[in-house]
């Protein structure tokens, strides 16, 4: 398969019509999309990421309009928070209709659905008479594509388009929120923030934790965006002493590391919590290049979008101990 990289809307459509795989910008990250109603091409996105069957994927549609087609409605809320954040960075969890295949929800009840927010992939949407499954558009197990080019590092020759929309306005994946009877809550932290949703529905809501043992959350593994090097947490001038004898990278956050033995990639100099979520993914990918053995980080404030990458931080550097 020869991979062509480009902003043709129609060539797009036509290799997803033809049940192919496109990798699509969203305001998030980039997607690898499929027909999400034709089985064997949702199949091709498990094989051409290496995803296994018990992760289940997001269906991406154009419209409000959209959500009764796929899923059942039941709970006022999610009407207030499609008309506060769609198109946007929210996924919503809801009971699946039998349209949607069991392959694309790994055998659950539920599907999670969002209208992302890009003109090219809103514009694509428009095209097609049908929703787009898509995971990001990275190999299973590491951090999540921001422009096309991380897009066809891992996945050139595999998938046969790759929608260029330049660089991903957030940087980091959807917020995955859920109704229970006990309330809403947060499946994945993302790029809409706690407050936003606090905020919208005038309710708290609960954050679940999740790990590779709680089977609600299949995909939320507790080691996941693998940057292939050990990461380790901490003050990150503490920790240079201590592996001093290493080649380190130190992913700052409005600390000044003056050392030319440490590569330091910045996530934001001025300690800007959306600059330093667009810039995560990034970080942990230039490591590779500068082939550091460690790389140090330190926490974010635990608010806004700090939340969701400490959380990507946790599982990246869980990742070197399982
Ligand atoms: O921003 C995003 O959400 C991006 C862009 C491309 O839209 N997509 C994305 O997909 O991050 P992915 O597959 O990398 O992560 C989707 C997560 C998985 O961890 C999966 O377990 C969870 O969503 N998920 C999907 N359907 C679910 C369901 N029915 N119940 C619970 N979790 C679900
Ligand atoms: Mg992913």
């Amino acid at each position: 398969m020869i991979t062509k990289t480009g902003t043709d809307i129609e060539c797009a459509a036509a290799l997803l019509r033809n049940g192919e795989t496109v990798s699509i910008p969203t305001e998030t990250v980039y997607g690898l999309s499929a027909n999400a109603l034709n089985e064997s091409a949702v199949l091709k996105i498990f094989e051409q990421k290496n995803r296994p069957a018990f992760d289940p994927l997001i269906v991406h549609i154009k419209c409000k309009d959209e959500l009764e087609k796929y899923a059942i409605v039941e709970n006022k809320r999610v009407w207030k928070l499609a008309e506060a954040f769609w198109p946007g960075p929210l996924s919503i969890v809801l009971p699946k209709k039998d349209v949607i295949p069991d392959l694309v929800t790994s055998g659950l009840e539920t599907v999670a659905l969002r209208i992302p927010n890009h003109p090219l992939t809103l514009n694509l949407l428009e095209k097609i008479d049908f929703p787009l499954a898509a995971p990001s558009a990275n190999l299973f197990g590491s951090a999540s594509p921001t422009c096309a080019e991380h897009v066809l590092d891992q996945l050139d020759g595999k998938v046969s388009y790759v929608l260029d929309g330049g660089e991903t306005k957030l940087g980091l994946e959807s917020t995955i929120v859920r109704f229970t009877s006990s309330g809403p809550e947060v499946l994945r932290l993302g790029g809409l923030t706690i407050e936003q949703l606090e905020d919208a529905l005038g309710e708290n809501i609960n954050i679940i934790r999740s790990s590779s043992s709680n089977p609600e959350a299949p995909g939320m593994l507790s080691a996941h965006y693998n940057p292939g090097i050990p990461v380790i947490m901490g003050n990150i001038n503490e920790n240079r002493k201590k592996f001093g004898h290493k080649k380190i990278g130190a992913l700052t956050f409005g600390a000044d590391i003056q050392d030319e033995n440490v590569a330091s990639f910045e996530l934001s100099s001025t300690q800007d919590l959306e600059e330093a979520a667009r810039n995560l993914f990034k970080g942990l990918r230039y490591f590779r290049k500068k082939n550091v053995d460690i790389i140090l980080a330190d926490w974010l404030p635990e608010k806004g979008l700090g939340r969701a990458v400490n959380d990507r931080l946790r599982r990246a550097a869980v990742a070197n101990y399982t």
